[in-house]
Order: C-alpha cells, then structure tokens, then sequence
C-alpha cells in the first residue's frame, strides 16, 4: 500500500484525494491517512502531493517507518475524504518542517 507520511502533517493539502480510484483516503484533524486495506497501488496520488508526503510501503524514507502502521491505524477510525478542502491557514509555515509526527492530531 502507499503511505502518508511526514510532510503531510499540519499541511494537509488534500490534492491527493481527488485522484484515488477506490477512495481510501481518511481525514483527520491536521493529516490524511490511507487505508492499506483499501489502497491498490495505483501510485497516482504521489505526483499530486505538493510537498511529496506519499511513498509506497517498501520506499518509506528512513526515520518514518511509524508511518506505515499508523496510517493502518487511523484509517480505521477516521472517515473518507474524496474531495480537496482548503489546506490550513498556516499551512506554508509547516511545509518545510522535519520530524512533525509530534503535533500529529488524532
Ligand atoms: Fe489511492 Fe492509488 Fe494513492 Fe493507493 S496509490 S492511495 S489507490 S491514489
Ligand atoms: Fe497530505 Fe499531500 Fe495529501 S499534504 S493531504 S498527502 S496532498
């Protein structure tokens, strides 16, 4: 499956919803998850993101391996999303920001 990670945090530009074949995008306070169970690989999300938060499961960058289990995690709980919504005010601030899995919200 494809994994949100880092980057996405606080920034949440939701570009990436918009194009999932099976809508297995799930929102949450200040990052998306993606439902492992529900992802088919397509990769079609990764180009969308504008700050390249999506990677596929065995690409994962090192020191974001958590990510993998929590997108599994919150995409349980956390309801679909299959249309882009505006992005946080804040939302440049963040872009730049490392190591952001801190101020994740659940
Ligand atoms: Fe959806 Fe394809 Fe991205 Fe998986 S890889 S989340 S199926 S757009
Ligand atoms: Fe997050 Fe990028 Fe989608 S910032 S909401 S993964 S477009």
């Amino acid at each position: 499956a494809y994994v949100v990670t880092d980057a996405c945090v606080k920034c949440k530009y939701t570009d990436c919803v918009e194009v999932c074949p099976v809508d297995c995008f799930r929102e949450g306070p200040n990052f998306l998850a993606i439902d492992p169970d529900e992802c088919i690989d397509c990769s079609l999300c990764v180009a969308e993101c504008p700050v390249g938060a999506i990677y596929p499961e065995e690409d994962v960058p090192a020191g974001q391996e958590a990510y993998i289990q929590l997108n599994a995690e919150l995409a349980k709980t956390w309801p679909s999303i299959v249309n882009r919504i505006a992005p946080p005010a804040d939302h440049a601030d963040w872009a730049e920001v490392k190591d952001k899995l801190r101020y994740l919200e659940r």
